[in-house]
């Protein structure tokens, strides 16, 4: 006897199509699975005979032969627990009716053949709808994720018992489905707030040049400053998550296996933050089981570095490709695949080991050679990313008691998404160019004239300052971005001297 069945599995963040083909003949008893990883096999063998014996179903005394194809593609077992346990009841006639072979199934099985949550669900429903089947049937706590997909029937289970009894026609289960613009209404709500942020105006404006252009932001101030609240606060005034960003970053928490449970998309930018202490391999992705790393966790959204000079220097080398690509490549020995990955940078440091240099309160007791070399762990080519460096001193006191509300993050996007809107337009026919941030030198040539008295002006900041050729193409790009914020088509020499401002490591203020 022989029957096959659709399941599915993920490479990078996009689903395949597998079948799952059972083969049962006379002869000595056994069950061998071809296909998975040798531990998997074992695992999976053992949920699946359990399963169905504690099911009330018969397990076959003949040879059973599991196929999962393609073969070449590195597979994890767990999912196709429910496709082989069905396969074998199919072929042995426990599961009566023609079988509906136009849907596909995803589940793990438990010894007492509950049905658990898989990861992968929203990508590999996307696939399955897009190659025209029927419908899904999956675990109960996916069917949220799932039902982020229009198109395509969704049939939640608990159980194998329930699962044969609905193929068998025993009994009907209602498909699953969403209402998406509501959810995502819902889900888009930020539980942080601009307003909570007393004083700190100079910081909170840098920030918004930086979320007006999506230019990359480093924080520099002493411990409890608010640089970490204010960094967690950006993903509030970037614009709103489109639909298509949206089910893009949940594609990547599924593969992840990082979607809470009822939740069917992620409508809020992200905001990560891992610690100083993280791997490369963790930050960017890959593993002998490739995962999406932080990167692409903070796709759309940020990604925040607490204590840049602490990440080793390895780890901040991988972020050069992110940072300029949008996304990362794992090669493999069976080829290589991608995970999206751009998002916004916001790192954050102090001036000094100690914490305290150029602090009116406390006195720093670091050395010069100290400090400099506390500098010199941030490597230049990722100093090359970031456009914006900003000092966020300590709040005075009659600031902290201030009882007086800052400005609303709804009220700063609002000012943000214009800007973004001339940016769009700006760079309609550019690929790979959705805002400032991202222009090359000849762009930057094309879009940032500046008038008459700005110019003159930045020769002199230019020439009195020190500052370098690098520092002259950022300084026009956030420039660009704060006379975008004005709605001037020209740059004026006001937008220039503030975007110098944003250039304290060239400054280099401390040394001063
Ligand atoms: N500007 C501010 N307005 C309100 N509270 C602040 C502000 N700055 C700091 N705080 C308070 O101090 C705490 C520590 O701030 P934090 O953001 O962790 O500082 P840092 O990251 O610079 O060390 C915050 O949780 C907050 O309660
Ligand atoms: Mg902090
Ligand atoms: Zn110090």
């Amino acid at each position: 006897m022989f029957s096959n069945i659709s399941s599915g599995a993920v490479l990078g963040i996009d689903g395949y199509l597998m079948t799952v083909e059972i083969d049962i003949s006379p002869g000595l008893p056994t069950f061998s699975i071809v296909g998975l990883p040798d531990t998997a096999v074992k695992e999976s063998k053992n949920r699946v005979v359990a399963a169905i014996k504690n099911s009330g179903f018969n397990f076959p005394v003949k040879r059973v032969t599991v196929n999962l194809a393609p073969a070449d593609i590195k597979k994890e077992g767990a999912a196709f627990d429910l496709p082989i346990a069905l396969g074998i009841l199919f072929a042995t006639e426990q599961i009566k009716v023609s079988f509906r072979k136009k849907y596909l199934f995803l589940g793990e099985l438990s010894l007492d053949g509950e049905i658990k949550k898989v990861k992968g669900v929203l990508p590999i429903t996307l696939m399955a709808k897009q190659r025209g089947l029927k419908g899904i049937i999956l675990p109960e706590s996916n069917k949220s994720e799932a039902g982020a997909v229009k198109g395509i029937e969704i049939i939640s289970v608990k159980n194998l018992r329930e699962t044969v009894d609905f193929l068998n026609e025993e009994i009907n289960l209602p498909g699953f489905s969403l209402n998406i613009e509501e959810v995502f209404q819902t889900n888009s709500r930020y539980d942080l707030d601009f307003q909570d942020v007393k004083g700190q105006e100079y910081a909170k404006r840098a920030l918004e040049v930086s979320a007006a252009g999506g230019h990359n932001i480093l924080m520099i101030g002493p411990p409890g400053s608010g640089k970490t609240m204010l960094a967690k606060r950006i993903p509030t005034i970037l614009p709103e998550m489109t639909i298509e960003e949206s089910i893009e970053t949940t594609k990547i928490y599924s593969v992840k296996g990082m979607m809470p449970y009822n939740l069917a998309l992620i409508a809020t930018r992200s905001f990560r933050s891992p610690h100083h202490t993280i791997s490369d391999v963790a930050l960017i992705g890959g593993g002998t089981r490739p995962r999406p790393g932080e990167v692409s966790l903070s796709h759309n959204g940020v990604l925040f570095l607490d204590e840049l000079p602490e990440f080793h220097r390895n780890v901040l080398e991988v972020l050069r490709q992110p940072l300029e690509d949008g996304m990362v490549t794992i090669s493999r020995a069976a080829g290589s695949l991608s995970y999206p990955a751009r998002f916004m940078l916001a790192a954050a440091m102090n001036p000094c080991p100690c914490g305290f240099y150029g602090d009116s309160n406390r006195e720093c007791v670091c050395t010069p050679f100290q400090i400099q070399r506390y500098m010199n762990k941030i490597s230049g080519p990722l100093l090359d990313r970031i456009d914006i460096h900003v000092e966020v001193p300590a709040l005075k006191y009659n600031e902290l008691a201030n009882k007086k509300c800052g400005e609303s993050s709804l009220n700063i996007r609002d000012r943000i998404v214009q800007a973004r809107k001339v940016q769009q337009e700006r760079f309609k026919n550019h690929k790979n160019v959705y805002c400032n941030a991202h222009m090359q030198s000849k762009q930057i040539k094309k879009y940032c004239s500046i008038n008459k008295e700005g110019e003159v002006f930045l020769q002199n900041a230019i020439e009195n300052l020190g500052l370098s050729a690098r520092a002259y193409d950022r300084i026009l790009k956030v420039a660009r971005t704060i006379s975008d914020l004005e709605k001037f088509e020209d740059i004026q020499s006001t937008h220039i001297a503030e975007a110098i401002q944003y250039r304290s490591l060239d400054r280099n203020f401390w040394m001063q």
